[in-house]
Order: C-alpha cells, then structure tokens, then sequence
C-alpha cells in the first residue's frame, strides 16, 4: 500500500491524487482519500484504480488538507468498505495505514469487546483506540500515543482530526514513511517520488517516531514524547524520470534502457584506468567472511543465483542463496564469519527486511544492493552498493535484475582480484560488449512479437528450460511470463523436466530453451528432444557460436558467464508482447504490488 497527505491551504485533491497515481506501484485494488473541506473531513473511497477514484469525486469538491491511500489488500477483501481511510465510530478521526497490524484481534477483544467494527481490516481499530483514548480525556496527541503504544506490527499512519483538522498525526514502525517540506505546506508520502511534483525536500522518520504536521510545521517525536530534530535532504530523482515519455507501458520503456544501465554501471564502478571503485569497508567484509548469505525475493531472488555462481566461480568464495520469506524458519546453520548481502530493488520488501533486523540483533555484518538510496534496507545495513538504474515503476522488474546482475558481477572480479585471483577477460569490455547485444536485442522487438503470438497467444501453459546458469534465467523468464500475462509458466533445470513435469506436456504446449553455454549444449538439446518426442512446440534460443539448424532465435555473441544479462532481454519481451495480445494490464497486472512492504 500507499500513503501520501498533504497540509497547505489549498488545491490538496489533486496533489494527493496524482500523488497516489505515482504509488500505484505499491498497490491498486482500491483507493480512497479524505479531504478537509473548510474545516470539515470528508471521505472518498473507491473498489479499484486511482483513475476510478478521482471520477467518484465531484468536481467542485476541494481541500486545504487532506490524507490519501493505494491499497494492496492484506486483511479483507478489496472493496469500498476496505478501502482506507478508515473514520472513527464517532466519526471524528480518520485514517490511513501502510502495514499490518499483528495484535489487531487481541486489541479488539480488549478495547472493544461486542462492538461491530465497519471493516474487516486490522486498520480499523487504530482508529477506534484513538478515539477511545480521547473518550478517556486524553489530548489527541497523548491518544495518538496511547493506541502507538498498543500496536504489534508494521504501520506508517496519517490521521485527521474532525476537530482541528490542520494538523496531521504521523507515525511509522518498519513501514516507510517520509514527510516533504514546501513553502507554506507540507507533505507526507511512503515514497518521495509520489510528492516530487511539490517538492524535493524530505525528512526520514525513524522507526516509532511520530509526527505532528501542519502546513507550517513539521515536529518529530520519539514514543516518550521528545522532540527530535532532523534536517531535510535533498531527493535527487528527476520527476521526468518516472514519467513514460512516448512509450505505450513503462516496462517497455524499461527493457530499453538497460543497454544505458549497463554503461551508466561501468562509468560509476569503474574509474578511468578500469579499476573497480568500491567501499573499503565492502571490501573488508568480504574478505573477512568465509561464506556469503545472499538473502531476497522474487527477481531479486532471480539475480542472487546468478551472482552466486559469479561469486563461486570468480572469487572462490562459497555463496547461499534464500528466498527471504523462508530464512527465519529454515534457517542454515550458519558459518563462523557469515556475511549477508540482500538484494532489493526497492529497498523496503518487508519480507527481506525482517530477515535484516534478525541478522543484524545476531551482530552479522550486512550489505544491501538496491535500487533505492535512503531506502530502508540500505539504511539499516552496514554497507549500500547501488544499481543506477533509475526509477523502475512496472511491477514487473527488468532493468532492476538487469543491473543487480551486473552489479554483482563487478563485485565478484573485485572479490577476485582482491585474493590475486586471475580473471581471465577484460570486465569493462565484456560488459561493454553486453550492453552492445543488449542494444541489439532492444531492436529486434518485432521478432519478439512473432514469437510471442507463434507460441503464447492461446496457450494456458508454457515451460521455460536450460542448465547451469541458463536455468536460472528460465526461472526470471516464467516469473516474467506468469506475472504480466497470467500464462501458467515454469522454468525448470532441463534435466529435471523429466522426473514428473514432463507429464504435463501435450500437443503443442510450448517449451522456450534456452542454449547459452557450451559445456551443456549438447545435453539441453537432448532435453529439447525429449519433449518434442511428447508434442511440445520448442522455441529454442541459442548463443551465436552455438546455435544449431531450427533454432527460433540467436542471441548476439557475449562471454557466456555473463549470457543471463542478453538472454533475459527475450524473455522479458516475448512476456512483453503475449500480455499486450492477452490484453493484460502490463504494468500493472493483477493481484501484485511493486514494492510489498508487508511480510
Ligand atoms: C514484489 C514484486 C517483484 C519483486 C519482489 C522483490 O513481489 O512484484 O517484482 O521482484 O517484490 O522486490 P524487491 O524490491 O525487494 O527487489
């Protein structure tokens, strides 16, 4: 989900609506605002997309203040009765939350024993405590406290007060929050891009810090109720950054940039006489730790399997590689010197984040990859190293695992040539070159079309096969394919096909192989047989150098160690194009959220 608020004296409808449009990423199954409309809170809320939202509010109808929310349902249903903000039984607190609150059930059981609550949200009682808090005699402020106080679980919050509606009341605990200063306004959002369009200037708030906002003021809190005092910095991101230009969908828009990412990643790693810049203090970590603990989700997940083999293969050092959401159960037994790297395009997936604040209370040293400087994953790690990309706003990610991989790739010579290990090619040529192919594949979109209507356009499934690093390709490329286009897709080891998948071959079911590496050619074409002997239509991308009579498609010619970064260029474009025939929302498909800051 979420937030953004704004506190002025006018013209707060359309800076929160357009600020929602921009957090759409986090989250779009219903929307809501409430507005202070001459001193007087009224709600809007909506089942649906912002666009949906904004034609539910009449035209005439504009506020001085106002707090807003996009949601990515967690407790309840999406509908309008879910949709936040959230009021007070007695109708005089408002509310909008980020979050999940783990202790809602009990509070309700404690404070609020028979009482029918309006929505199935565990939102809803943070209103309602605050309001029986006031019910009690205590000031607003102290209420607010008060129900912060009760909470278990992750929030960033902004309620209203019928009452005095020009102060907004803030709070956050693991969900991310910023407050934004203007001239004679202020602002609140979960992330700078969704207030750019008025200011540039934001304070980071700190886990149980509150907030008192006004349009003057900005007054920060700690849970005893001390002032704190934070100076604002600067937000470097460039509003024409997160705008589509003449592209028909951003992740198009995206997929076309990472020939510049690549480049824009060497200038910045690299100096002029090719030595690779990094943190002395990243270095060290590495040399000091005797086995690597890459720890993410989804497509980062993706990139830190392909890091792991550059990091095995380059530097010798033994790397693991964990879905985040799994780590705190199955939990390894760790080595001696464990280091922790987490790879997050957004900095703030809740479920890598709970994994960091575990290592870091076991004293770990950690390093975080991200998209997003300031963000909370590189806020609270030891070490950052960023992946340049620019914003990347598609739910899908593209350019974001393009660059991760690039980024550890880097990271792995380093590593290497720390221990004085030999590496056998020139790293800024060959990722050079990569980006040379990259641009190649960029212009070859309508043969990825064909593709895709040849092999994607009525199937319900599709299987994604290769070996080595190929599969884990594969694994990104039905990730990829099931996302956008709601294709059933699975990227499997090519020899593992056989041991019971293979049964779901039919006629025609398409299979996409991938053949990027010499020393397994052989045997994925023999896979590729196999399930062509069961019917399947094989669409089979090579490897200039290794392509073989009846391959579909043949990748430009690139180090094969570093293939994922052009390999996946057709995936992501054959998704692409099946999701626009399919008619599929691509950038933002359902169900999803870019940035899930709840565990
Ligand atoms: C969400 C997105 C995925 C993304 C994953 C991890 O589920 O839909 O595309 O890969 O989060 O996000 P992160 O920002 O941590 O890389």
């Amino acid at each position: 989900c979420g937030i953004v608020g704004f506190i002025g004296n006018q013209g707060a409808k359309e800076i929160l609506l357009k600020g929602l449009e921009k957090l759409e990423y986090r989250g779009y199954d219903s929307a809501g605002i409430a507005l202070s409309v001459q001193g007087d809170v009224q709600v809007f809320k909506e089942k649906g997309r912002i666009a949906t939202l904004r034609e539910s509010i009449p035209a005439d109808v504009d506020g001085e203040i106002g707090i807003g929310h996009t949601r990515w349902a967690t407790h309840g249903v999406p509908n309008k009765r879910n949709a936040h903000p959230h009021s007070s039984h007695g109708g005089r607190f408002t509310l909008v939350h980020n979050g999940v609150i783990e202790n809602d059930m009990l509070l309700k059981q404690e404070y609020f024993a028979g009482v029918e609550f309006v929505s199935d949200t565990d939102t809803e009682v943070i209103v309602q405590l605050v309001e029986y808090f006031v019910s009690k005699g205590l000031e607003v402020e102290e209420a607010f406290r008060s129900a912060l106080k009760e909470l278990k679980g992750s929030y960033a919050l902004a309620l209203m007060d019928n009452e005095s509606p020009d102060v907004v009341f803030v709070a956050k605990n693991k969900s991310p929050l910023l407050v934004g200063a203007g001239d004679n306004f202020n602002v609140i959002a979960s992330d700078a891009m969704a207030m750019l369009q008025v200011t540039n200037q934001f304070i980071e708030l700190m886990d149980k810090e509150m907030v008192l906002v006004s349009s003057q003021e900005i007054v920060i809190k700690n849970l005893q109720g001390e002032v704190v005092e934070r100076a604002p910095y600067t937000a470097e991101l460039d509003a024409s950054d997160i705008e589509k230009g003449t592209y028909p969908h951003f992740m198009l828009k995206e997929i076309d940039e990472q020939p510049f990412v690549i480049r824009n990643i060497i200038q910045k790693y690299q100096d002029e006489n090719d030595n690779i810049m990094l943190e002395e203090g990243i270095r060290n970590a590495i040399k000091e730790a005797d086995r690597l603990y890459i720890i993410a989700c989804g497509t980062s997940y993706h990139a830190g399997l392909v890091g792991k083999q550059f990091l095995e293969t380059f530097a010798k050092i033994p790397v693991e590689v964990h879905v985040a959401s799994e780590f705190s159960y199955n939990m390894p037994l760790l080595t001696e010197k464990p280091l922790f790297i987490f790879i997050s395009q957004s900095g703030e997936t809740a479920d890598s984040r709970a994994v960091l604040v575990q290592v870091k209370e076991l004293g770990y040293p950690a390093i975080t990859l991200t998209n997003a400087p300031g963000s909370t994953l590189s806020r609270e790690a030891d070490y950052t190293l960023l992946l340049h990309a620019g914003p990347e706003i598609a739910v899908a990610s593209t350019k974001a695992y393009t660059a991760q991989i690039a980024v550890l790739a880097i990271l792995a010579v380093d590593s290497a040539r720390a221990k004085g290990l030999h590496i056998p090619f020139d790293l800024t040529k060959e990722l050079g070159i990569v980006a040379n192919a990259m641009e190649v594949l960029c212009d070859s979109k309508e043969e990825m079309e064909n593709i895709a209507k040849e092999f994607l356009a009525t199937t319900r499934n599709c299987f994604f096969i290769g070996r080595g690093i190929d599969y884990y390709v594969c694994l990104e490329g039905a990730l990829k394919l099931k996302e956008i286009s709601y294709i059933q897709a699975e990227g499997f080891a090519g020899g593992e096909l056989k041991h019971g998948t293979i049964a779901l071959i039919e006629q025609g079911t398409p299979v996409i192989a991938l053949a990027t590496q010499e020393h397994v050619n052989l045997s994925i074409r023999g896979n590729v047989k196999e399930v062509v002997a069961r019917g399947a239509n094989p669409c089979v991308i090579s490897l200039k150098g290794l392509e073989m009579e009846g391959d579909r498609f043949v990748l430009p010619s690139v180090l094969e160690a570093f293939s994922p970064l052009v390999s996946v260029i057709p995936l992501q474009l054959i998704s692409y194009y099946a999701a626009l025939h399919r008619d599929c929302d691509v950038d933002k498909p359902r169900n999803l959220a870019k940035s899930v800051t709840v565990e």
